[in-house]
């Protein structure tokens, strides 16, 4: 159905048609696009998170959508993080273009757009807004709020954990999940991932893999992610998250071996 009038997003979102079919699902190509090539009408801080991110309101003229702004770009040889000393720290919007980058290499599908473009006179991760917000899992847990298919729930989750480990991100703090209103979650700010360590968190507690993800993960070759990844994540940082990925693939092929394919994979729906 045509729409010519403009439709704001529930919740308060921008997000607006001015005559386009809104049940258009846009490809994350002219999401991407979108993001360079759309007008940035203004720019205001969030109140909430730690990098003093922001948000952009852009337009083509056509379709009137938000997108986050994040411009960290901070190493530093030695700094003192929850969870102790960290050496070669990196928080920077770098990693949230590359973990977008990822996430479309393995067609995960659960990581806005981002592209890197200058807002304000500042290189940026500029990132899609998720559409059809509904709350960040950090809301969810306050207000107890319980998902409609918990089972399913907890295989997104599964992915998430996962994805984790393999990019090695030290901040999956709860802010950092957004759910849409068909309870999808999506994966955000990927600032502080992709360490040069070769050592695993446990994975122990993760009992299943999302069959598609995990062929995806062995399909992960160095040319391919040195290639698609740079300027933003450097080839030992590469090298590193492909030994995690050795390690995550042979721990559910143990599984697997151990207990069955049915036990350990299964598949989620397309979103
Ligand atoms: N692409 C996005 N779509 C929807 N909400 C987002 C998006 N990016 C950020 N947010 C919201 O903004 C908050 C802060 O952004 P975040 O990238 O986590 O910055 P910080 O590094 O300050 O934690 C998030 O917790 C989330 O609520
Ligand atoms: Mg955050």
């Amino acid at each position: 159905m045509k729409r010519t009038a403009i439709l704001l997003c529930a919740l308060g979102g921008w997000c607006a048609l001015v005559g386009e079919d809104a049940s258009h699902k846009y490809t994350r190509a002219e999401m991407e696009k979108y993001l360079l090539e759309a007008k940035i009408l203004s720019v205001r801080p969030l109140s909430v998170g730690v990098t003093n991110s922001s948000k952009a309101k852009l337009s083509d003229g056509t379709l009137n959508h938000d997108a986050h702004v994040q411009t960290v770009d901070i190493f530093k040889s030695s700094f003192a993080t929850s969870r102790g000393n960290e050496l070669n720290f990196k928080d920077t919007y770098k990693f949230n273009i590359a973990a977008y980058r990822l996430d479309k290499i393995m067609d995960l599908g659960m990581i806005p757009p981002s592209v890197e473009r200058k807002v304000e006179g500042k290189n940026s991760a500029l990132t899609w807004w998720v559409d059809d917000t509904a709350m960040t899992e950090e809301e969810r847990v306050k207000q107890n709020v319980q998902p409609p298919n918990p089972a399913g729930w907890n295989q997104q989750m599964y992915v998430v954990r996962v994805f984790d480990q393999l990019i090695f991100n030290t901040d999956r703090n709860l802010g950092n999940l957004v759910i849409d209103k068909k309870w999808n979650a999506w994966m955000i700010d990927h600032t502080r991932a992709f360490r040069v360590t070769e050592k695993l968190p446990t994975l122990t507690s993760i009992p299943q893999c999302e069959r598609k993800f995990l062929a995806a993960m062995r399909k992960l070759d160095e040319a391919t992610l040195n290639e698609e990844l740079k300027p933003y994540v450097s080839k030992s940082e590469i090298k590193s998250m492909l030994a995690r990925r050795d390690m995550i693939v042979k721990y559910f092929d143990e599984q697997i071996a151990a207990k069955g394919e049915a036990a350990v994979l299964y598949d989620l729906p397309p979103r």
